[in-house]
């Protein structure tokens, strides 16, 4: 089956039309869309409206789901444990995942694997998400460099206030990924959740790591996506950043997630 696609840039994201995702797709549907999630890393699917419990059962055809837990600017969509409502409104506030370029659940294993955003309520102008490339990032960097970074692991950490009994996670990660489907490699780090690189202090990681986090965020690796109503956005945690932007005071906006976890 072949996707109506077209690329947003050269090396990240595509918009797909003519889908209806409120059913969920048979195989060769899901077999197409993880093709094109192969290549695009972020797909912007137009004109759909699914409910918290149609996104939740196209998401879960992908990969089991990662259960967040619930404060107060996350609250479960319609009740549901794997769908979270993130929800920013005209007065301000926090926004969830703003403050940072990140991947999203690198602090576990299973890490993170595909999210699943679908806009509800939109400001007029504001609230894009950027995306990046990390595997466009990652061929872009010297062969030295290349072969460095292939020999280096992170240590990813989570210890937000919010965790139940503020237990913090910990995991150390490769820092190059091989993509299983394409061969592609990407830089796999972020600087919401690395600490520092295995075997190395904080302090004498941090400049590699926000040298990093520069060279991924290069326009050249990027896109932005001014939402529209109907997008529903999957991207994949483990070979793009994303950044909410906090640009829209004075308007709310709504939008229903489900994150995965990276299949065994
Ligand atoms: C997230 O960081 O998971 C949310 C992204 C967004 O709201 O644009």
């Amino acid at each position: 089956m072949t996707l109506n696609t077209q690329a947003i840039t050269p090396h990240l994201g595509a918009f797909v039309c003519g889908l209806d995702l409120s059913r969920q797709p048979d195989a060769a549907l899901r077999d197409a869309l993880e093709d094109a999630m192969a290549r695009h890393l972020v797909l912007v699917i137009q004109d759909q409206d699914l409910s918290p419990a149609q996104l939740r059962d196209l998401a879960l055809t992908f990969a089991p789901p990662h259960l967040h837990h619930a404060d107060d600017n996350v609250h479960f969509a319609d009740g549901l444990p794997e769908v979270l409502e993130l929800r920013r409104d005209a007065e301000g506030g926090h926004l969830f995942g703003g403050g940072g370029w990140h991947a999203d659940v690198t602090f576990q294993k299973p890490a993170g694997y595909f999210s699943f955003l679908h806009a509800r309520v939109l400001p007029p102008v504001g609230g894009d998400t950027g995306f990046a490339s990390t595997v466009a990032a990652f061929n872009a960097l010297s062969p030295g460099m290349q072969a460095m970074l292939r020999g280096m692991s992170a240590v990813h950490s989570y210890d937000g206030p919010d965790r139940p009994e503020h237990k913090t996670l910990t995991v150390t990660h490769p820092v190059v990924r091989k993509h299983s489907m394409t061969g592609a490699e990407g830089l796999y780090l972020n600087t919401m959740f690395v600490t520092r690189f295995d075997g190395m202090t904080p302090e004498e990681s941090q400049p590699l790591l926000l040298w990093l986090e520069a060279h991924m965020t290069r326009m050249e690796f990027t896109l932005r996506l001014r939402w529209q109503p109907g997008h529903l956005v999957i991207w994949d945690n483990r070979f793009t950043l994303h950044y909410p932007s906090n640009d829209f005071s004075g308007h709310p906006r709504r939008m229903i997630r489900c994150a995965t976890l990276e299949p065994n």
